[in-house]
Order: C-alpha cells, then structure tokens, then sequence
C-alpha cells in the first residue's frame, strides 16, 4: 500500500533491522505503540516535540484554531504572531512561512539566486537540507572530498534527480575551511549561497568548530554570495534563537538567509525561510522571485507553533539542557565500562553517540562519521528498545530530549543504557565476521 509501509524513510528499521512500532498516542516523554508497549521517546518526532507530546496547553490552543476553521487561505492572525516570535527570537528581519524545511531550504535557495543571478550552491557532505534536487548530491566516498579544478561539481545521491539539478551544487567535506577557501577562490564569481546545517545533526551531531559558521559567512560576505544558515533541527531548540544564540549572536555576525521548520511547528506541518530585509523583499509580492503555497501559514498550524515558542521559556532550555549532560554522561559511562569504543558529541542539548573505530577521539565530519561501526549501533538500538526507549533507527542521527524528560523517563534511558553496551560489545571485533542475531523476539520466532 506504502513503499515500505512507511511515508519518510527514516522511520523505516531498514538500518537495524525489525518492523517499525506503529504508535497511537503519545503523552508527554513517552510513545505508546498499537501492541501496548510504553518507550520513552528520544526522537520527539525527529525535533519538533521541543514540549513533549499533547502539552496541554499547546491541545487547547490547537482545538480552538480547529473550531474556526482549518484554513482561509487569506491573511490570519496567527500567522502574523508566529513571524513576529520569530523574528524577535532570530536575525531575520522578515519571514515567509511553508509547511515543510525542504521548502523553507528549496526557496531560500532560488531567493538567493534570483538575488544575487548567480547559478552555483555550494553545501558540506553529510549535511541534510530536504529533498530539495539539487542538495540531494551529498555524500559519501569521492564526492565528499575536494576534487581538483571543476571536479568538485556533483552527481545526483539519488535516481531520479536529473544531473543537471545537482550539476550546479558544489559538496565540500564539513569543518574544513581550506576546501571553502579553495572553491571560492576559483568559482567565487559565480556562486550563489552556501547553505549548512546551523550545526550538523544529520550525520549524528557533529557541531562547527569554533569559529567556523563565522569564516563561512565572512567568505560568503567577501564573494557577494549568500550565506543560508539552515536551523530547521537547531532553530528553538539549541537555544531559544536556535544555534544563532550559541555563535552567531555572542560572536557577533549574522547569517543573510535562515530556514526554520521542526520546533517552529509545534508537531505541524509549519516552516519558514527568512532573513535580511533587501534580499527578502525580493520575494514575489514585493519583488519577482517566485515563491507560493495553498496552505502556508495555515492557521492551525501556526497557531501551534506559536503556542510552543511562547511555552518554550529559558527554563524549557536549562532543563533540556540538563538532562542532555546527564544522558551524555550516563552513555558515555556505560559505553566505556562495556568496553565499547565511541564518542559522544554534542552541540547545545542536541546529542549522539558514534560507535567508532578504536582510537577515534572526535568526529569533524562526514568521511569519518561513515567509518562507525553501524553494527554496533544496530545492537545498542534493539536492546535499548528491548527495554523501552525508543532513539532513532540510524546510527547518524541525533536523540531529541524534550521539557517532558523527567526523572521517571531519564531514570529508564539511564538504567538501559549498561545491557545495551553489552550488547553493542558482543558484536564481533571484526566487521567481516557475522552479525549477531539483534532482532526484535517475534522476527526470531517467524524465522
Ligand atoms: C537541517 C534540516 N534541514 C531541512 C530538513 C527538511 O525538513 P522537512 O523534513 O520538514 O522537509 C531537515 C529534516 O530533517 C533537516 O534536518
């Protein structure tokens, strides 16, 4: 009915193996699956759940929005205060709302060419930015590296992305400023943007290294291309102004283009793409880049977002922030009294946990990120859920925390985490040697 039963792949256990859980409800830090079984949630919807599931308040303000209809397709109010927050929380002095990151990123990049009527994009292996065509040349092998002089251009990551699409984007390995210094002194000229994860977090988190964010938007600024800060995991949830308050506001530069998504929606489908003022104003209405949607700034779904930004105080952050050291601290712990090798990175409250190789101390990017030892994620992941915590099927993804991650929930993730190293240091030293058996019980007894 569904290729393979699930509508975004991610959610699919394609990478460790076992049948997804289909969930009915959720409440606070904890998903209920339709077989009975409580997890406690470290995906929170892949970032959004900034509050947990249902916040009471968020569900009251939702059922009133719905009661006045679900969409005009005019102006709302809602839409008008969810900008407002956003613009008084961000650098961005204007904001278009869509309805999903690929869109914010996807029309913040034809803003920045119509802009500057430059052609070239340039983006960092490993970093996800949406389906958008051209950003989905990405990763991997020879593409992530710096090749010689008009080698740098990529191939599609994907069938059905035509190479023309990606012809024009330009994939340098993250965290390296001599690749950007390199690109830009030969295509300078002709690119339009770079875009970045404000800090990558889909390749597990890998945070810029100090300074890093600030050297791309001065090289952009030195070109007169764009530089797009894609906060659609870190926006509201790294801090409240998202990563732009870790470095950009106490380092003192801003980025000229920002997408937003995730947190921003409250668990609907709401995003946004903003920045500054001129290169917003090119933007159809007011100027001749094109850009539209049915159900932008839908009012439920504003209503929603704005909700959570309101409840998202600094107390929201301080705790999450907490509990993010003490899940750190814990799995770190576990992990090394387990034998196991690995790293723990971390950026704000967002974190991860590499399996790799003995001898890796830190992961600056994407080339070394892929060396981990995905099996012994795959082991980790199944006993944590055995057990009843539910982190992302993928070994490169990072585990969201929510406000409603209280002592009952951590004390379970914690009490968790010693089998699960157990288990990732049972799977055999070699990656050549078999796998072990990780599958879910019911898998085991079909087979
Ligand atoms: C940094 C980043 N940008 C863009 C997107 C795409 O957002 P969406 O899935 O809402 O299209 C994602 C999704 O995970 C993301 O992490």
């Amino acid at each position: 009915m569904t290729p393979g039963g699930v509508n975004s792949p991610v959610r699919a256990f394609n990478a460790v193996g076992g049948t997804p859980r289909f969930i009915e409800s959720a409440q606070g830090a904890y998903l209920n699956d339709v077989d009975g079984n409580e997890y406690v949630d470290l995906v929170c919807s892949w970032g959004p759940m900034l509050l947990g599931h249902a916040h009471p308040e968020v569900l009251a303000a939702v059922s009133q929005a719905v009661a006045r209809g679900t969409s005009y397709g005019t102006p709302t109010r809602p839409e008008v205060e969810l900008a407002e927050e956003i613009v008084t929380r961000t650098p961005a002095d204007k904001v278009r709302l869509v309805s999903s990151g690929t869109e914010a990123t996807m029309s913040a990049i034809r803003l920045a060419r119509g802009f500057t009527g430059r052609e070239l994009v340039v983006k960092f292996a490993g970093c996800y930015h949406g389906h958008v065509d051209s950003l989905l040349a990405s990763a991997g092998s020879g593409l992530a590296t710096l090749r010689s002089s008009g080698q740098a251009f990529s191939v599609p990551g994907t069938p059905g992305v035509p190479a023309a699409s990606t012809a024009l984007t330009i994939v340098l390995p993250y965290n390296d400023p001599t690749a950007v210094d390199a690109v830009f002194a030969e295509h300078g000229e002709r690119i339009a943007c770079l875009i970045t994860e404000a800090a990558a977090g889909n390749m597990g988190v890998v945070p810029p290294a100090p300074g890093f964010n600030r050297f791309l938007c001065e090289t952009c600024a030195r070109h007169g291309a764009l530089f797009i800060s894609d906060e659609v995991m870190t926006g509201f949830r790294v801090t409240r102004s998202g990563q732009h308050g870790l470095d950009g506001a106490p380092e003192g530069w801003q980025p000229d283009l920002l997408t937003f998504g995730k947190v921003m929606g409250g668990g609907f489908p709401a995003a946004a793409f903003g920045g500054r003022a001129d290169v917003m104003s090119q933007l159809s209405p007011e100027g001749p880049v094109y850009q539209a949607g049915t159900l932008s700034g839908n009012p439920v779904a504003t209503t929603a977002g704005l909700a959570t930004l309101r409840l998202a105080t600094e107390d929201v952050y301080s705790h999450i922030d907490n509990v993010s050291l003490v899940l750190q601290d814990a799995v770190d712990a576990a992990l090394d009294e387990a034998g196991v090798p690995h790293v723990v990175q971390s950026n704000g409250n967002m974190f991860s946990v590499f399996f790799t190789e003995e001898g890796i101390t830190s992961v600056p990017d994407f080339e070394v990120a892929a060396s981990q030892r995905a099996d012994r994620f795959t082991a980790f992941f199944h006993s944590m859920l055995d057990q009843g915590v539910y982190l992302p099927p993928s070994a490169f993804e990072a585990w969201f925390l929510s406000s409603a991650h209280d002592d009952r929930a951590i004390d379970k993730i914690v009490s968790a985490f010693p089998m699960a190293a157990r288990a990732a240091a049972a799977v055999p030293t070699s990656p050549d040697a078999p796998p072990p058996d990780v599958r879910w019980p019911d898998e085991q007894e079909n087979t």
